[in-house]
């Protein structure tokens, strides 16, 4: 099998509106691929296209070498999609609901049993499975949505705004699973909390009017935002941390701000060399491209570079 979502100049309209302007991208690797964007840009736009939940108006796309129609039951087969407001059935007990869609997804009764018990560890709901829904809590809700979509052990999972309105410890416990789940299969995700998109992925994908601006590494992203300035932080002598620096031909200036150390580097492929050679001399306290902070970041990229 073909592992891959390819999105060949997908252009969706809804009336008057363009939500997605002939978009394209390729993703063939398993990974954590992020999509950001704005409200409106078209990031619920562009997965519903991918899962056949929205025709193109033009274009297509394709799921490991298959092209997507709407409403296709093979391509359900290959993808766990999250929507953004996955409604559950308020009413059932979190075993139920899983029971329920495994049904869904055609497994007998028996495997559906281990199934659920399977993908409730995987995704560590350490919740009774006999709570009812309505009275889970957000975070919960979020653990047993992200359940009922590996059911059926899909190798394409998208999940809209999965990290969203969750406390710092749930957060955590999803990007986990999302980390797991990346090592075989294709994790693409939405956020709008670019340190969730910059710690996880291996590419970021940015949407803008329907437009897709951007789509590369977040190292690559960084080095153009931060014009290849970077900080350095040591616990010890910064000036001869900064003698170090200035003995690099690719280091283009090293100054001292305050406790900092700023400097500019041609050529990112050196980092490592002169990080090491720094650590023999002097203990580094920190290091990192010297962009302002991800909110600004965030609307930088959005904003054109
Ligand atoms: N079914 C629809 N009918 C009409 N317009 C729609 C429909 N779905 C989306 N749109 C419009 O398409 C544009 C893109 O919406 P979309 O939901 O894809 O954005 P988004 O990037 O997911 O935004 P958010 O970050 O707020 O979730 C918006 O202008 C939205 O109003
Ligand atoms: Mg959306």
């Amino acid at each position: 099998m073909k592992l891959g979502i390819r999105v060949e100049s997908v252009v969706k309209k809804f009336g008057d509106l363009t939500a997605l302007k002939t978009v394209s991208f390729d993703i063939t690797k398993p990974g954590l691929y992020g999509l950001i964007g704005p409200n409106g840009a078209g990031k619920t736009t562009m997965f519903k296209c991918i899962a056949g939940l929205l025709v193109p108006t033009s274009g297509d796309v394709f799921i490991n070498g298959g092209k997507v129609e709407y409403n296709d039951l093979s391509i359900k087969q290959k993808i766990g999609f999250l929507p953004e407001d996955s409604g559950l059935y308020d009413k059932l007990t979190a075993k139920e609901f899983l029971s329920i869609m495994a049904g869904m997804h055609g497994l007998s009764k028996k495997d559906a049993g281990k199934k659920v018990k399977e993908i409730v560890e995987l995704v560590g709901i350490n919740y009774p499975p006999s709570k009812i829904v309505k009275f889970m809590s957000s975070g919960q809700r979020r653990l047993l949505s992200i359940a009922s979509i590996l059911l059926h052990n899909p190798n394409i999972i998208i999940l809209d705004e999965s990290l969203s309105g969750l406390d710092p410890i749930n957060r955590e416990h999803i990007s986990r699973i999302m980390r797991e789940l990346s090592k075989e299969n294709i994790v693409l995700f939405s956020s709008h909390i670019l340190s969730d998109i910059w710690s996880l992925c291996e590419r970021i994908l940015i949407l803008k009017e329907g437009n897709l601006i951007l789509d590369d590494t977040p190292g690559e992203i960084l080095s153009r935002v931060s014009d290849n300035a970077y900080f350095l932080q040591v616990l010890t002598d910064i000036e001869a941390a900064q003698d170090v620096l200035v003995s690099f031909p690719q280091v283009k200036s090293a100054k001292i701000h305050g406790d900092k150390l700023i400097f500019h580097l041609s050529d990112y492929e050196f980092i490592n060399e002169i990080i090491r050679k720094i650590t023999e001399k002097v203990k580094i306290k920190s290091f990192g491209p010297n962009i302002p902070d991800l909110d600004q970041l965030f609307v930088r990229l959005v904003n054109g570079i």
